[in-house]
């Protein structure tokens, strides 16, 4: 099978089977980074730019090492160290990195739909790492890997995803990559942080967080993103944890076997405990593993791999 994908955007424009190719291929990669010498000729010659306008730790580390993995040449732009600051137009600085050649921009923006206007206008493949609070495709890959290893299929499972719904991407891609695979989608939340309509998504509302855990073979807790929230949207961070964090005791309610995951960064105390973060059912640290497995999985698709060229 080809992939055929040139740009990786969203999870609503990724087929059942693309996700599928997309999964094997990282698990493949997966073993790469457990050699001594972590490095194969995959993507030499290749030139990837990371392009971040948000901060960012796990998202660009891992896609900085998994182009390195494969052998690619790359480099990272941050918004205060590039002439944005300067006054030059999101466009104009993508047209100046075309220019140079490049083969695949990794674009972090604020902006949703900043790496869809830049995948219309530009040549290299454009891969999302975050837009606004619309879509984190690479982040709901990686989940998605984190439950099949862990699981062994997502096809049949209770996911349930709480806090923060409304401000999060990463929700959002959860939402459409996980119902995509076959599992039951279940969110809670402060109702000041569920958006209207998410039903439309294929997803339920519970209406507290033990009715969202009790049958739950996966549990997904979000920060509150307060940078994106224009006023606060409960009393307090004390409130907002004994209503709707994740404690050892709001686990007693859960399935023995539960995994609990966290995209990251994690606010120790408000969402999670530190004992549960770091607890035994707890698979964060996977998560992160597997982002660069992921990553290094998209570059080959898109940069080496088995795509067509001039495919879209
Ligand atoms: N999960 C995630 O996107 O983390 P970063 O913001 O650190 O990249």
């Amino acid at each position: 099978m080809h992939f055929e994908k040139k740009n990786i955007l969203d999870m609503t424009s990724l087929s059942v089977d693309e996700i599928t190719m997309i999964l094997d291929t990282a698990d493949s990669m997966k073993e790469i980074s457990q050699r001594s010498v972590k490095k194969v000729p995959t993507l030499r010659g290749k030139t990837v730019v990371l392009f971040f306008y948000e901060p960012s730790t796990r998202t660009r580390t891992s896609f900085d090492i998994a182009a390195k993995r494969l052998s690619a040449d790359s480099l990272s732009i941050s918004a205060s160290s590039s002439s944005m600051v300067k006054g030059e137009t999101l466009i104009d600085t993508a047209r100046n990195l075309e220019a140079m050649n490049p083969d695949v921009i990794v674009i972090r923006h604020s902006s949703a739909g900043a790496p869809h206007m830049l995948a219309r206008m530009i040549r290299p493949s454009i891969i999302n790492a975050g837009d606004g609070m619309h879509a984190h495709p690479t982040q709901s890959l990686l989940d998605l890997m984190t439950v099949r290893e862990n699981k062994g299929e997502v096809n049949g499972l209770r996911i349930a995803i709480i806090g923060d719904i409304s401000h999060s991407r990463v929700a959002r891609s959860n939402c459409i990559g996980f119902t995509k695979m076959g599992a039951e989608v279940v969110i809670a939340g402060p109702q000041t942080m569920i958006p209207k309509g998410i039903e439309t998504l294929g997803v339920s509302v519970a209406l507290n967080v033990e009715d969202a855990i009790c049958d739950a073979d996966v549990i997904m807790m979000l920060r509150i993103q307060k940078e994106r929230q224009k006023s606060f949207l409960f009393p307090s961070e004390r409130e907002y944890a004994r209503v709707y964090g994740l404690s050892n005791k709001r686990l007693e309610s859960a399935k023995d076997e539960v995994l609990i995951m966290h995209p990251g960064p994690i606010n120790r105390g408000v969402e999670i405990t530190p004992e549960v973060a770091d607890g035994p059912y707890s698979i964060i640290l996977d998560q992160v593993t597997n982002g660069v497995a992921v990553r290094m999985a998209l570059l080959y698709l898109v940069a080496g791999g088995t795509r067509n060229a001039d495919t879209d």
